[in-house]
């Protein structure tokens, strides 16, 4: 029999592997500076000083309306916001510390207007959540592995009551759960050494988030940290284990199995530069091209895409993130049936490109053109159809002289009128509907 906790799992997170493709947001007084979010621990700075971010943080064209047009023009399904990050600045009005937007020139409730803006658009809605806060008095400062304060022996330990740390942060969790409506993912953010599970009342923490709402899914960070998942990969995960795992930066070369071999949900949550929060001067940024083989990549290993954006300090999404998220929308208009509700095709990875799958329909995601018409391996009298995902039309199977000697083999060409397939009719990625007899 099936664990309970893992049988649970499936059944809260299957809008979510069906929606494949979401936006992450960093935002919150670090855009200012925008050194990025980490800017007050990478530099060492004292609170006072990151205090004059607080006091001018005036969220001036903050329009969430706007983000919420983009990520759905971008094809994406769900988002998650940085209600707080480690430096423990709130976007929403807590009443568990001064330290919230509405105390800024800003004055707004930011996540509640982000909520009603994302859910007015029909994406679902999700919150980041730092269960670490440089801000507040009770968690460990001088030597913790990254408080800013951390190699300063004024700011010692000794009168710091971690448990009264616990019940602010239980706390915060429980309005953001009772205050804003239903909603679809906490994520939280992160463990580190000793500081993981039990150490943040996990198991409690956990039942609340379960008995306020029951259909939120949850990431694995609670008892991981990025470097390793925890109990998520084993067969009997803790109750605090999460829902999906959240690979950073990178995409597991072979998805993510426990150790069972069951597939485990997960997503790969990744950057358009190099930064999370706004950075100025990083215009490292990811092509559309990229993006949206990443996202095929996550998609074909039974994963999501996280895909981050660092509103600047105004609160606009900046120009070059949103030309690059249309582009992989345009391609998503086309392509999407690829995409949503789609996972692994169980099939080796073919030398042009991926496949994906959804039911008996099989997606040749075609990046590289080849000579000699392009090749479906071993899928011989399985086919019933060929088309091209992005307007219909029907593609033939060729029967040339030259392939004769490779009938468990199909061949079609993209472009009829050459021998080698260029250009392709999409150089970012020109997906082939493949419809089988048969699931195979
Ligand atoms: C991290 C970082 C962070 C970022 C996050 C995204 O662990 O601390 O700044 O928000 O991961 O995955």
């Amino acid at each position: 029999m099936q664990n309970k906790v893992i049988e649970e799992r499936a059944a809260r997170t299957k809008w979510f592997m069906d929606a494949r493709f979401g936006m992450f947001i960093h935002w919150g007084l670090y855009a200012i500076p925008a050194r990025g979010e980490w800017v007050r621990s990478s530099e060492r700075m004292p609170q006072e000083d990151y205090l004059h971010y607080f006091n001018e943080f005036s969220a001036k064209e903050y329009q969430p309306r706007e983000w919420a047009r983009l990520a759905k023009k971008a094809g994406m399904k769900y988002a998650v916001l940085t209600a707080k990050h480690h430096d423990g600045f709130c976007l929403w009005d807590t009443a568990l510390t001064d330290f919230k937007a509405t105390n800024t020139p800003a004055k707004r409730d930011l996540v509640k207007e982000y909520l009603e803006a994302f859910r007015a658009e029909g994406l679902k809605v999700g919150l980041y959540f730092s269960i670490i806060d440089w801000r507040h008095p009770d968690f460990p400062h001088y030597g913790d592995r990254q408080h800013p304060m951390r190699d300063n022996k004024d700011y010692g330990n000794e009168n710091r009551n971690f448990n009264r740390y616990l019940e602010f942060m239980h706390g915060q969790v429980r309005e953001l759960l009772t205050g804003y409506g239903n909603l679809d993912i906490m994520w939280f953010d992160f463990s580190y050494g000793d500081m993981a599970g039990e150490t943040w009342k996990a198991t409690e923490l956990m039942q609340m988030v379960r008995t306020l709402q029951s259909n939120l899914i949850v990431d694995n960070r609670l008892e991981g940290s990025g470097e390793n998942s925890g109990t998520i990969l084993s067969a009997n995960p803790s109750i605090f284990a999460g829902d999906f795992s959240c690979p950073e930066q990178m995409i597991p070369p072979e998805g993510i199995r426990n150790e069972l071999g069951d597939p485990v949900p997960w997503e790969a949550c990744i950057t358009l530069n190099n930064h999370w929060g706004y950075c100025s001067t990083d215009q490292h940024w990811k092509p559309a091209d990229m993006v949206i083989r990443m996202l095929v990549e996550c998609v074909s290993k039974n994963g999501n895409l996280l895909l981050n954006a660092g509103p600047d300090a105004k609160g606009r999404i900046p120009r070059a993130s949103a030309e690059i998220l249309e582009a992989v929308g345009r391609w998503l208009d086309d392509n999407g049936e690829s995409i949503y509700g789609c996972g692994a095709a169980g099939i080796d990875k073919p030398e042009w490109g991926r496949f994906t799958c959804k039911g008996d329909k099989l997606y040749a995601h075609i990046y590289e053109p080849q000579t000699g018409g392009l090749c479906l391996p071993n899928l011989a009298r399985k086919i019933k159809k060929l088309r091209l995902l992005a307007d219909g039309s029907e593609i033939q199977v060729v029967k040339h002289w030259n392939l004769v000697e490779y009938p468990q083999h199909t061949f079609f060409f993209l472009n009829p009128w050459s021998s080698d397939n260029y250009p392709l009719p999409d150089p970012k990625d020109t997906v082939v509907e493949v419809e089988l007899l048969h699931f195979v």
